[in-house]
């Protein structure tokens, strides 16, 4: 059994870490093919050094562009190389053009795909991850779900039940691998003039939310809202697409503290001392929930109702007075929920299924 773990951004490698983890701990016969979708020191290579993952065997280099070009980079780039290496199975995480690319080209060629986070649905096709994460669905052989709920969904579409797998989400592996570490390493807070659950943290970089002018500026407005009200810092490590954006639609939020884009232990770090965190990420939403810290989400919508459901997260919505108030309600509850996503042996559970199943 060979396999090509193919991955293009930054939550692909954070997530698929684990299962790299163990299929490098297994002695096991893989390579890994980065898209290049990103690129940046900051969204790539730190985590690769951190999570101290292989280097990729390939990389496409495909960088940014619409999201035609860079599926129809990537998607030509996988096929030149699936034809090279004929690997038995394809593995990808998540919901990005580089999943969506990769599932597609290994699948057209009779090879097995693998999808990590399988059966997360929005039902907002506004989202370019919608139609990536359904699409990717529909051609995989294994759907590995992080929760029953997402199995539901997967059986309620007509995939059959013998494809999908619940094994908990990666990340909960990724969060408890390195939280410890982060804790005892890295002194984020100090370093950024913080003291613990006395700043609110803040990710956004949704193409639906900081690419639309009106949605981009009502958030920030909100925001500042939020920062009069509790007077408290609010520390914003800005993905490169929104710093773009701001400088084009020239927005200055007056009171958010905007950093580049920090490493993992040390968003982890914020994360997991912040007051409470304000995103409109998926992965973000995941992790505030593990690390039992509330979570505003900026956004009408969200593939990770499990949040909702044991009181982790609300939705906010853009308009600003609907932030400050959600804010004000998280504020108020008792973080006590349980998390939804496993218990850290997801990454063990889905090798473990591909090697049962290529053993017979
Ligand atoms: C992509 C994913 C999104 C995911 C996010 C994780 C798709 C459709 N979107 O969005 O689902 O949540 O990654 O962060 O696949 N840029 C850099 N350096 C880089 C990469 C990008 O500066 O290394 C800038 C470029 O200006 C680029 C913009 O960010 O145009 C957007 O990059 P792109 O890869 O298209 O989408 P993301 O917003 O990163
Ligand atoms: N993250 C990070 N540094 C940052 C911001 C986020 O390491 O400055 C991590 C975060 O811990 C999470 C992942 O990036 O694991 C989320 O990625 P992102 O929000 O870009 O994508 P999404 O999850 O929305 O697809």
């Amino acid at each position: 059994m060979r396999i090509a773990i193919i991955l293009g951004t930054r939550p692909e490698i954070i997530k698929m870490a684990p299962v790299i983890r163990e299929l490098e701990g297994g002695g096991r016969e893989y390579f890994i093919l980065h898209t290049g979708q990103h690129y940046s020191y900051n969204l790539d290579k730190v985590f690769f050094e951190q999570l101290k993952l292989p280097q990729a065997k390939y990389n496409l280099e495909v960088g940014s562009g619409s999201h035609a070009e860079q599926t129809a980079k990537i998607l030509i780039g996988v096929e030149r190389v699936l034809l090279e290496e004929n690997p038995d199975l394809v593995l990808v995480e998540g919901d990005t053009n580089s999943v969506l690319a990769g599932a597609l080209a290994a699948s057209k060629l009779h090879i097995k795909v693998g999808h990590v986070e399988a059966g997360l649905r929005s039902y907002d096709r506004q989202m370019p991850e919608e139609t990536n994460r359904t699409l990717t669905d529909h051609c995989s052989d294994y759907l590995f779900a992080p929760t029953e709920k997402a199995k539901a969904i997967l059986l309620g579409e007509g995939i059959p039940q013998e494809k999908i797998f619940v094994t908990g989400n990666t990340i909960v592996d990724t969060v408890y691998q390195n939280l410890e570490i982060a804790k005892e390493t890295e002194n984020t807070l100090n370093t950024l003039h913080l003291a613990p659950r006395e700043y609110f943290l803040v990710t956004l970089h949704r193409q639906e939310n900081v690419d639309n002018l009106a949605r981009f500026a009502s958030i920030l407005e909100g925001l500042d809202k939020v920062a009069i009200e509790f007077y408290l810092p609010i520390i914003y490590p800005i993905h490169p697409r929104s710093r773009k954006m701001m400088a084009e639609f020239d927005l200055q939020p007056k009171k958010l503290r905007l950093v580049e884009p920090v490493d993992f232990l040390s968003f982890l770090q914020l994360e997991s001392s912040a007051r409470l965190i304000l995103t409109d990420s998926g992965g973000v939403q995941e992790e505030a929930c593990i690390l039992g810290v509330p979570c505003v989400t900026l956004r009408d919508n969200t593939e990770r109702p499990e949040t909702l459901e044991v009181g982790s997260n609300i939705l906010a919505g853009v308009l600003p007075n609907r932030i400050l108030e959600h804010t004000r309600l998280m504020l108020n509850k008792e973080n006590n929920w349980v998390n939804p996503f496993g218990d850290g042996t997801a990454g063990k559970k889905i090798v473990k299924i591909i090697m049962e199943d290529s053993d017979g």
